[in-house]
């Protein structure tokens, strides 16, 4: 656990990922501009989260979070959500949207996200943030 380490990541090195993301029902696409944020245990990749900055719009989408179950509920999610916060406030963006499960509407909640209404036939809550 201590030797987890979160820094900007190629997206070549989350696709590892793929079929534990797809398991858990999160899509994992690379959008021209993605800026992957991972957090590594070694080398290895067990979290990620996305952005896709719309740097005229200054605004911003945030997607792919994910923890390999094996790491889950030791705090990794959070500390990753916090670098993506300062992450999008250094680039100026003003609001940002996303589309989150159960799992992570706490944390989009405590961080200042408001649920806006939910997508036709799942469970997942598009939520957005207005910066200040
Ligand atoms: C959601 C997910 C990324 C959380 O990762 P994690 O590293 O275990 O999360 P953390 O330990 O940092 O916890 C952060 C917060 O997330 C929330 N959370 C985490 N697991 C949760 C769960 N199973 N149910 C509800 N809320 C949960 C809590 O609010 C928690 O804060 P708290 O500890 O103060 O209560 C992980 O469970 C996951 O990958 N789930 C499957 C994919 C998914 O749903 N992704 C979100 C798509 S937007």
């Amino acid at each position: 656990m201590d030797n987890i380490k979160n820094k900007v990541v190629a997206f070549d090195q989350v696709k590892i990922l793929g079929k534990d993301i797809k398991r858990d029902g999160v899509t994992l696409a690379n959008p021209p501009g993605a800026i992957w944020i991972g957090a590594t245990d070694d080398d290895k990749i067990v979290g990620v989260v996305c952005i896709v900055i719309n740097s005229k719009t200054k605004t911003a989408r945030y997607k792919s979070d994910f923890v390999l179950k094996d790491y889950r509920k030791r705090g990794i999610y959070r500390k990753l959500f916090q670098l993506r916060e300062s992450f999008v406030r250094m680039k100026g963006v003003k609001t940002a949207t996303a589309f989150c499960s159960f799992m992570s509407i706490n944390c989009y909640v405590k961080y200042g996200f408001v649920p806006q209404r939910r997508k036709v036939n799942t469970d997942n809550v598009f939520v957005k943030k207005v910066y200040v």
